[in-house]
């Protein structure tokens, strides 16, 4: 199976994509937000810093978050990866290659999911996330199917993050466009990145996304 990256700003949709890719293709997804978001939750010291960067809608430390995908890489057999969120910096990008490398496989397609700044207020502060297997929802464009439990996997722990504020969206466009979307022209200089329009409907993306991995897989 094909090992993708979807790229994007927050609230682009590339959580909504990647849970649709498990479920469709059965591939893997690698969350790096959902790893830290588990991370502060475990009460350390170390969760408990990653918690006041991730509020701010700062990057956390590369160093950290390459640990947390080398563990998650280690621990799995043959391929399938969505990485979502995950690489942010070059540094992260190199570090990605060389775990690929490592266990022979590679990279077969870069997804930069393309939207407009103007949408994702709405899109942040009306996201609401399963607690329990962090499927992804939406008060207008995605709510439940009953209100108050995850059409996934029938929890009722429903909630919204914490830099989901218009505060922490700033915040975290800034770093996004400053450290993470210099990997668009690095992508495209290995010849593997490809956009899809993330403005159109959620099925829409759906099929552009499953058509790149259809041409590249
Ligand atoms: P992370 O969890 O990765 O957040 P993000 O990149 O800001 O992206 P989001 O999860 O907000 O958006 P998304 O693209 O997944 O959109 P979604 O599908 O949910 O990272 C959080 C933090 O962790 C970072 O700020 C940083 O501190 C740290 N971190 C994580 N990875 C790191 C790394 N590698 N290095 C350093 N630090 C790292 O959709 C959003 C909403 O829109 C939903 O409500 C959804 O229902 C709706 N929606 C989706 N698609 C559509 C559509 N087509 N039409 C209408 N609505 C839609
Ligand atoms: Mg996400």
């Amino acid at each position: 199976m094909p090992n993708v990256i979807l790229l994007g700003p927050p609230g682009a949709g590339k959580g909504t994509q990647a849970k649709r890719l498990e479920d469709e293709r059965g591939m893997v997804q690698l969350s790096t937000g959902d790893m830290l978001r588990a991370a502060r939750t475990s009460g350390t010291e170390m969760g408990r810093r990653v918690a006041e960067v991730m509020d701010r809608g700062e990057l956390v430390t590369d160093d950290i978050v390459i640990g947390l995908i080398g563990e998650r890489l280690s621990a799995s057999q043959g391929g399938g990866f969505i990485f979502d969120g995950f690489p942010r910096t070059l540094k992260q990008a190199d570090a990605l290659a060389a775990l690929l490398d490592r266990m022979g496989q590679r990279l077969d397609a870069v997804i930069e999911m393309q939207v407009d700044d103007a949408v994702l207020v709405a899109r942040i502060t009306g996201r609401y996330i399963c607690g329990s297997c962090g499927a992804v929802y939406h008060d207008t464009t995605r709510p439940t199917r009953v209100a108050g439990v995850c059409d996934a996997c029938g929890s009722t722990d429903l909630r919204r993050r914490a830099d989901d504020t218009e505060e922490a969206l700033k915040q975290r466009l800034l770093e996004y466009y400053k450290k993470t979307s210099p990997l668009i022209g690095y992508y495209y200089a290995k010849g593997l990145l490809t956009t899809v329009d993330g403005l159109a409907d959620m099925d829409a993306v759906g099929a552009a996304v499953a058509a790149v991995l259809d041409r590249r897989g």
